[in-house]
């Protein structure tokens, strides 16, 4: 457990120091008290949810309100750990006035640290908007899931030249927007080396090697508790979902032996009154 509050200050200070930067995503309130006394520096609560918490197939359904609605409660759960939120599909790309409000939002609502934007060069005004409203943004490039359909799928990116370019540029362009840090998703390990040593803020790695600043895995992933598909960056640090299935079986098989509950979970009561009843 971590005896100090993680802000923004400390990012690029991390960052100096070459200390690395341990973000995993939380979406209730028990997940982030468990990871936050466990010392995580960030916590992100992703709009990785649809999937995770709702059962969508990718993020573009969820809402500015069930984004709220996760933040808030693992807001109550994160003592010391830098909480961002992600800004969810639609809620910071019509207008830089309804982004800017979005964005506050979760500051007013859910108290966070800073929110996430997806997108490089064509975001930095809106960038620029929510930083000059005093909210700290975490921007992200290279693999953005809200821009699923326009890559055609979840693949790599920045593999060949011009797709390299275009990324060191957005990820100059988020930096002078006023953008605190960037997750950098699913590049080659090479190009995000190149870009973390271009940039001065902090960079946040997910399947983009190990010379990020800072690394971030969606906490579902990270803990195997998702049977069918792990992606290729994953480290599965542990088999949750393997023994929340050995634990419901067993339960199960223990409810029919009558194994369960035994006495020591059974409540008393005097005989005097139990032969009144009858
Ligand atoms: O939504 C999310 O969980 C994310 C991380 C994968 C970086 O954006």
């Amino acid at each position: 457990m971590k005896d100090k509050k993680f802000t923004v200050s400390d990012l690029k200070a991390f960052k100096a120091r070459g200390e690395k930067i341990a973000m995993l995503t939380a979406y209730d309130y028990s997940m982030a008290k468990l990871l936050d006394d466990a010392g995580v520096d960030s916590l992100l609560v992703g709009d990785s949810l649809g999937m995770t918490m709702l059962g969508y197939e990718n993020t573009l359904q969820v809402t500015m309100e069930d984004m709220i609605h996760h933040t808030k409660a693992v807001r109550r759960g994160t003592k010391n750990a830098f909480l961002i939120a992600d800004m969810p599909f639609l809620s910071y790309h019509v207008t830089v006035e309804e982004a800017v409000r979005n964005a506050g939002r979760f500051v007013r609502e859910a108290l966070v640290d800073a929110v996430k934007v997806e997108g490089g060069v064509e975001m930095a005004e809106t960038i620029r908007a929510i930083v000059r409203a005093q909210i700290p943004v975490v921007a992200h490039i290279g693999l953005t899931p809200q821009s699923v359909n326009v890559f055609g799928g979840f693949k790599v990116q920045g593999k060949s030249l011009d797709q390299a370019k275009k990324l060191i540029e957005d990820a100059l362009a988020v930096q002078e927007a006023g953008a605190c840090a960037i997750v950098l998703e699913c590049i080659p390990a090479k190009l995000a080396k190149v870009i973390s040593e271009k940039l001065e803020i902090p960079t946040i790695g997910i399947g983009a090697g190990p010379d990020c600043d800072g690394q971030v895995l969606v906490i579902q992933d990270m803990i195997g508790m998702f049977k069918t598909f792990t992606p290729k960056f994953v480290k599965r640090f542990a088999g949750v979902g393997e023994q929340i299935e050995a634990a419901a079986e067993a339960y199960i098989r223990e409810i029919n032996s009558g194994a369960f509950p035994g006495p020591e979970h059974t409540f008393g009561m005097d005989d005097e009154v139990l032969e009144k009843l009858y």
